[in-house]
């Protein structure tokens, strides 16, 4: 713990008031929490109003591009087309693509097909055809601040099993935006993906999750969509996070490809499809950042 704040110093926040007049009550009930057993995080990962305004800056853009992307993907587009779009309508908002050059990922979006769960590269060998599911996954740094979202396109038109896995994966999502509520824990929110799935007769990928999200790429705290109730850390207002629940037709394991050291696939080679969202804790519930 640093050394405790005077009340009438500035807050840690930022806002420039008052320590008693900002953010004093809400540590007070933090640290209720904490000493109650809740796991929190850090006040690094709290977010401030200014830098609230700067993400939902980035967010647009990245809402552009995969707006774009859904009016133009179809049948006969390679991966390596989308990729061109994403980096030139980037670019074009005055955006950089945050996959590019991450950790070595040598492209600007990732795009992954019917049993790719995610992380797919794109190629111009890798031909959209009637049927596919895919998965567009698009992040933009806007002066220095992050977004991250993905939706699933269906092209042309597409089995009755794939339609669903694609719906249901979406309410997944949705169910779990409904336990974002401020001061009560992740778990529950991870939880209610996970129990959508399995009541479809689906599973959930447990080794990959979300992320917080904004000042970097990928922040604390790692979700997990397959969570157990009142577990993991508090959901508090100034917090934001990925939701990003890979589901899978089949079984839930996966491998990773070797030679490209990114490609994530289903084991049993049924389809998988993902949708994300970044969410900001509000003090009343939530607010959908970007979609
Ligand atoms: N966009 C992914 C996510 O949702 C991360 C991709 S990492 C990359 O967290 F390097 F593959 F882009
Ligand atoms: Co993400």
């Amino acid at each position: 713990m640093a050394v405790k704040i005077g009340r009438n110093d500035p807050c840690w926040c930022g806002s420039g008031r008052k320590y008693k007049k900002c953010h004093e009550a809400f540590d007070e009930k933090l640290e209720m929490f904490r000493l109650k057993g809740f796991p929190v995080l850090d006040h690094k990962l709290i977010k401030t109003p200014e830098q609230i305004e700067k993400i939902k800056e980035s967010c647009k853009i990245n809402i552009a591009v995969l707006d774009y992307v859904g009016e133009h993907i179809g049948p006969g587009v390679t991966t390596q087309q989308i990729d061109d779009w994403v980096h030139e309508v980037t670019v074009r908002h005055g955006g950089i693509p945050a996959p590019l050059n991450y950790n070595g990922f040598p492209k600007s979006v990732c795009t992954s097909i019917n049993d790719v769960v995610c992380h797919g590269i794109p190629s111009e060998d890798i031909v959209l055809k009637e049927g596919d599911i895919v998965n567009v996954d698009v992040s933009t740094i806007y002066n220095g601040y992050f977004s991250d979202s993905s939706r699933m396109y269906m092209i042309g038109k597409v089995s009755p099993e794939k339609e669903r896995l694609v719906r249901v994966t979406k309410e997944c999502m949705e169910a779990g935006l409904e336990k974002v509520q401020p001061w009560t824990p992740i778990g529950n929110m991870g939880h209610a993906v996970h129990q959508h799935a399995l009541d479809n007769g689906y599973t959930v990928v447990r080794e990959i999750g979300g992320h917080g999200v904004g000042l970097e790429f990928h922040e604390d705290p790692w979700v997990s969509y397959t969570s157990e109730e009142n577990s993991g850390v508090l959901m508090v207002p100034g917090m934001i996070f990925t939701i990003e629940p890979m589901v899978n037709m089949g079984k839930e394991d996966i491998w990773q490809d070797e030679e490209d050291g990114w490609t994530v696939r289903t084991d049993d080679g049924l389809p998988s499809a993902q949708w994300e969202i970044m969410v900001l804790v509000t003090e009343t519930g939530h607010e959908v950042l970007c979609w």
